[in-house]
């Protein structure tokens, strides 16, 4: 047994949040439970746009909501200049992407790289250019650990490459993808290719060092590791994002309509659209306050605990493979049976007050493909989860499975 190093008051992080009471929640990659403080933060602000109108709470929340963007910058090790906020990981994806699209004159020539593992909704958009427009759209081939092979994506480079797409935490397996060794294989290249990374499954789960990176963007949800509401998301965007692209169709917050023209801002709020939910913004907000409170380090030691001692007690089970890729490994633990489907499992475990959440291929192809997976349960804790809901999980999985 491993043990918990992390120096978190777990008590304390259960009081924090209310649906510990009520529910084994093991479904943080879907959407993790949030802090009180994230839902009384929302409250408020809704209370003030009862009582003095949408657009003077706004004008009030100004400087709070500023303060969300330099909140991310401090979570991601970058400035709050570079962040954008949105809706979602892919509202950021898709703004990072239509905006590549837009300066580019991309045809049968221009080439599009991407992790194996990629997410549904970051491909379908160059199949449709693959389609549309003749792009050429490759996988990136993984080394013998199922980790994107740097060495492979070194030899796939040349002037045509315009993207480069990398998942650095899947949804579907433990991976945790080289993302900095692959930014410095572009650079070393001096590839001009645009490097889109989708940081949805690993923000708020490890420490991620935007600028180590060296991505272009970074994509990433607010409702899964980061525990703020449903309905947000952020983006960084990297200095040469901001020197090179410009948003396409441009929104009257990131741009000017001049007497003689149009103005782009010059930070990546250029990205951001108007209209937003100003209250579940800054309830991300306090959810980045929070994580950052704990410190990702200690965050990152409790859940690899957690997933470690889950991994050993579901591989002790018969039939059980646990599918897992890659050396490091993230807090996403997935599994499947020989014999009972995945969908039955995550019906028992919810029937006893468990969450867990089912994977399919159409989430990412063609990792599913490779690895002969049709479904797979997805078991995702989190700091406030306990090694007893871990040992009951997997002790319900064996009855189920029995
Ligand atoms: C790896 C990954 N990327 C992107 C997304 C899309 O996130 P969102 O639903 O916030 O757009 C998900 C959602 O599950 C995901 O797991």
């Amino acid at each position: 047994m491993a043990n918990d190093e992390s120096g978190l008051d777990v008590a304390q992080l259960r009081a924090d949040t209310l649906g510990c009471s009520e529910v084994d929640h093991l479904n943080n990659a879907g959407s993790a439970l949030p802090p009180s403080i994230v839902v009384d933060t929302m409250i408020e602000h809704l209370r003030l746009e009862e009582m003095k109108g949408g657009y003077e709470a706004h004008a009030r929340a100004a400087e709070r909501l500023d303060a969300v963007r330099h909140s991310i910058g401090a979570l991601l090790d970058t400035s709050g200049s570079n962040i954008a906020l949105s809706t979602s990981a892919t509202d950021s994806w898709d703004r990072a992407f239509s905006a590549i699209t837009f300066a580019g004159d991309f045809g049968p020539d221009t080439r599009i790289l991407a992790s194996s593992s990629e997410y549904a909704s970051n491909v379908l958009p160059v199949m449709q250019l693959a389609r549309h427009h003749g792009v050429q759209l490759e996988f990136i081939p993984d080394d013998n650990n199922g980790v994107t092979d740097v060495a492979a994506l070194e030899s796939m480079l040349d002037d045509d490459v315009a993207v480069v797409l990398i998942n650095h935490c899947p949804s579907q397996n433990g991976l945790i993808n080289p993302v900095a060794a692959i930014g410095h294989a572009l650079a070393r290249a001096q590839s001009n290719a645009w490097y889109l990374v989708d940081a949805c499954q690993s923000v708020g789960q490890l420490p991620v060092d935007a600028i180590s990176v060296g991505a272009d963007f970074l994509s990433v949800t607010g409702r899964k590791f980061v525990r703020g509401p449903r309905g947000t998301g952020f983006m960084y965007c990297s200095a040469r994002a901001l020197a090179e692209l410009e948003p396409f169709p441009a929104d009257l917050h990131g741009a000017n309509w001049d007497p003689d023209g149009y103005s782009m801002r010059t930070d990546a709020q250029r990205f951001e659209a108007w209209e937003k939910s100003y209250a579940t913004l800054l309830g991300l907000g306090a959810a980045v306050d929070y994580a950052l409170a704990l410190g990702m380090d200690a965050i990152r030691m409790r859940i690899d605990f957690l997933a470690y001692e889950l991994r050993l007690l579901l591989a002790e089970v018969s039939g059980v493979r646990v599918l897992d890729r890659g050396i490091e490994k993230s807090g996403i633990v997935t599994f499947n049976h020989e014999r009972v489907e995945a969908a039955e499992i995550v019906a028992g475990l919810k029937n006893s007050g468990i969450n867990v959440s089912m994977g399919t291929p159409e989430y990412s192809q063609v990792d599913y493909i490779a690895h002969r997976v049709s479904s797979l349960v997805r078991v995702s804790p989190h700091v406030f989860n306990t090694r007893e809901e871990i040992e009951r999980c997997v002790t319900l999985v064996r009855g189920l499975t029995n």
